[in-house]
This record gives C-alpha cells, sequence and structure tokens, in this order.
C-alpha cells in the first residue's frame, strides 16, 4: 500500500472546477520515486514478484443506476441477477414511508414473488441478521434484496454470507474470512451516506460484548446498486445529518488513507466537494432535486472511494462507541472527525490541502498543517451547523468507558490503512480530546 501519484495530476488544467487549481495539490503529492520514466516490453523471463505492485491501483465496484425513478429498475435487475424468489430486505420506517410498497410492485410486474423482511433496527444486531437468515432458508429465496439505509443493507450483506459460508455472523469478523460466493445483491440506498450499497464493508453489532464488528470482503461488493434519489427526501432531517456526515467522512478518510490510489482519489475529492455543498441545502429544500442528487452522487463517490481505499481512526473508534451505546454512526463520525485529522495532520499533513481546496478553503499561502486544522474547524463547522453533539460525553460515553473503547478500537479494521500508526494511549488521547 503506497501513496500513489492522484489521478488530479493527469487532469487537464482547470478540469477541477471544484478545486483551486494554481493549488490543486498536485505539486504537493507528485512522487516521482513511485511512477517510472519509462515503460518496458514483454518480459522474457517472469520475475519473481510483481517489482512494481504497488503502483497497481484495483478498483471494485457494482453495476450503478443512479437517478430520479430509477426504483422502477428493480425488477429487471433482480431478473439479470437470477432472481426467482427474491428476499427483501427492509425496516419499518422504509415501510412506513411507502417505498417497500413500490418496489414489491416493480418486482411484482417483472414477475416476481418477493418476500418482505422488515425487523431490522438502526446498528444491525448478531441476532437480527441470523433470524433474518433463518426466514431466507424458510422462505427458499434467492436473490437478496435491501430497500434502507445502512442497516437494511450491512443485515441484508450478513444474510448472504450465512447463506454459503454457513456458522454465524461474528465468526466472520475482518478481511477475507468469507471464502465461499455468496447469493447475488441488489442494492436501493434510502440515506445519502453510509456507501454500503456499492462497498465491500458489513458492520454488524455483537450484542454480547457491545462492540461492532467489521466484515470485509470483496465478494461483499453488491451487484447492482439503484440510487434513486427520491428516496432520500423521507428521511428524518437528523439521519439525513448523520448519514451525510458518514459520507463525508468516507471522503476524507478514503484520500489520506495508506491504500488510497489514483482510482479512488478523484472519487474521493469529487465526493467531499458534493457532500459539503449540498448537504445543508437538502436540510432546508428536502424536496430539491439538484441537492438530493448531489447528494446521492457524492454518498456514491465516498463509497467507491473508501471500499477501495478502506477508512482510518475515526471510523475505527465510532465502531466501538457504536457498539457500546447503539448511537448514530454517523454522528460519531462528526465528532471524532476533526480530531483525527489533527492528530493526522500533525504527523503528516500534505494529502489534507487537497481535500481542503475540494471544500472550498483558501490554501493560498498558508502551511500544509495550517490547512489541515482549518479543515477540522471546517468539519466541526458543519456538523454544529447539522446539529451534531460538542462531544462524546453528550452521547453518554464516560471517561471510565475509554481504556476499553481504545482496546477495541486496536482490533478495527479500519485502523490499519490509517495514514498514522496509532497506539492505544493515541487512541486513549485522541476519545479525551472527542470527550
Ligand atoms: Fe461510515
Amino acid at each position: 500500500m503506497s501513496h500513489l501519484t492522484p489521478a488530479i495530476d493527469a487532469m487537464p488544467p482547470g478540469s477541477l472546477a471544484w478545486s483551486q487549481p494554481e493549488r490543486n495539490g498536485a505539486d504537493l503529492l507528485s512522487d516521482p520515486d513511485t511512477v517510472p520514466d519509462e515503460l518496458s516490453g514483454p518480459r522474457t523471463a517472469m520475475p519473481d514478484s510483481i517489482e512494481s505492485a504497488f503502483q497497481l491501483a484495483k478498483f471494485h465496484a457494482p453495476e450503478i443506476v443512479l437517478g430520479p425513478g430509477s426504483l422502477a429498475e428493480l425488477g429487471h435487475a433482480a431478473l439479470r441477477v437470477g432472481a426467482r424468489r427474491p428476499f427483501l430486505v427492509t425496516d419499518g420506517g422504509i415501510q412506513e414511508a411507502g417505498w417497500v410498497a413500490e418496489a414489491v410492485g416493480h418486482l411484482q410486474l417483472a414477475g416476481l414473488r418477493p418476500v418482505v423482511w422488515s425487523d431490522i433496527t438502526p446498528n444491525p444486531k448478531d441476532r437480527e441478521v441470523q433470524a433474518a437468515y433463518e426466514q431466507y432458508v424458510a422462505s427458499a429465496g434467492d436473490v437478496i434484496i435491501a430497500v434502507g439505509g445502512g442497516s437494511c443493507i450491512d443485515a441484508a450483506k450478513g444474510v448472504a454470507i450465512l447463506s454459503s459460508n454457513g456458522g454465524t455472523i461474528l465468526g466472520y469478523a475482518g478481511v477475507d474470512k468469507v471464502t465461499q460466493p455468496i447469493p447475488p445483491l441488489v442494492m436501493a440506498p434510502s440515506t445519502s451516506g453510509t456507501g454500503a450499497d456499492v462497498s465491500q464493508f458489513a458492520v454488524i453489532t455483537d450484542t454480547a460484548q457491545r462492540t461492532k464488528i467489521t466484515i470485509i470482503s470483496r465478494t461483499l461488493v453488491p451487484e447492482i446498486s439503484i440510487i434513486d434519489p427520491r428516496l432520500l427526501i423521507t428521511m428524518p432531517d437528523d439521519l439525513n445529518a448523520a448519514t451525510g456526515l458518514d459520507a463525508l467522512t468516507h471522503a476524507i478518510e478514503a484520500y489520506v488513507s495508506r491504500a488510497h490510489n489514483r482510482l479512488t482519489d478523484h472519487h474521493a475529492l469529487h465526493a467531499a466537494h458534493l457532500i459539503t455543498k449540498h448537504l445543508q441545502r437538502t436540510l432546508l429544500q428536502p424536496t430539491k432535486a439538484e441537492s438530493r442528487i448531489a447528494m446521492a452522487q457524492g454518498a456514491l463517490e465516498a463509497g467507491m472511494a473508501f471500499t477501495n481505499a478502506i477508512l482510518g481512526v475515526t471510523h475505527a473508534m465510532s465502531h466501538q462507541v457504536g457498539g457500546l451505546l447503539d448511537a448514530p454512526h454517523g454522528v460519531l463520525n462528526g465528532v471524532l472527525l476533526p480530531h483525527a485529522i489533527r492528530f493526522n495532520a500533525a504527523f503528516a499533513p500534505e494529502r489534507y490541502v487537497p481535500l481542503a481546496a475540494a471544500v472550498g478553503i483558501d490554501v493560498h499561502g498558508t502551511s500544509a498543517i495550517e490547512v489541515a486544522d482549518l479543515l477540522a474547524s471546517y468539519v466541526r463547522r458543519l456538523a454544529d451547523a447539522v446539529g451534531v453533539p460538542k462531544g462524546l460525553a453528550d452521547l453518554g460515553v464516560t471517561e471510565a468507558d475509554i481504556p476499553t473503547l481504545a482496546r477495541t478500537t486496536l482490533n478495527d479494521a479500519c485502523l490499519a490503512t490509517n495514514p498514522r500508526d496509532a497506539s492505544a494511549a493515541d487512541i486513549e488521547w485522541l476519545l479525551r480530546q472527542a470527550l
């Protein structure tokens, strides 16, 4: 995993209209050591290893259908991946809003007889995944569909894992523990934030340990993501704010990740631009199409960036606090992110400069460390503006919780790609800063 020359280096001047062309980061980020001057022809002898493997950029993404009205594609999408009796995972709020009835109608129009499972709560629990899986087996389901937020989508992924890999969901914590192919997944997100509809992640609450496990596996990238911005208008304001901040955290953590590459950088920067420009507008004018479409795209691009570049210390910590308190994931990220930016920037501030430019901060004539500090303050102001509490104490975290939270943070898969190594003492310090 290395820091590669970002894609913005290869763009024509002025193409970053949402950035600041005179200092778009290209001068700061070029790393000639990682790019050869010349490419060689066919090899006559195979090398022992790929000597330039660190230069490879890999990118996984589902087929994506984005735009108002795209939910009508659900029936044909399910048919194309082999559905006969799709299993649709959702929750009570989405049902009440009328989206499940519409989704079922589209499936029926395509000749399908879906089974609906709606017993999912925020921060989906291990026992909920188990119950949904048992219903999936009992209903002889095939393709698994989720219509809902990240909780529904992650629960659907959990059902898919169990259906072909066996065992219990907590046994799949970590990277690449899912070894068998899973049933096709078709996702229709109802929030502009989690990125679960395009990601190789599933986060499930371990109810006994009161923590969250992160499952990372390529097989979890859905086949098709149908992103209909109409679904966003029935989100409550607090969920809109929380998931929007989650998406911004994805963009920022992916951009500075140790595993970022030239294919993820562009999406991360553009997502940061779209989300910071439009999140507050969606709160003021909830049915306005332009901002909802922009947020849907911003969350999508942030999702594509982070599923390939992975995340960092903000998510590693917020997963633990979320498991302990059942608190909204995006709210926790909004509280933690400014502290994580300052912590990382003290070690390597340069990559925060293009991010700051992308959100509209004037970076001219300012040192990278100061720019990173401005970005951290900007994120905090945005969190204030959308109603996020000042600190973790407001959410119920106490000093006594910190050692345990720090210990479990060290086990989180997201910590490995944070740009700065973090010890238990560092994590405790960060959590106290955020208290
Ligand atoms: Fe997240």
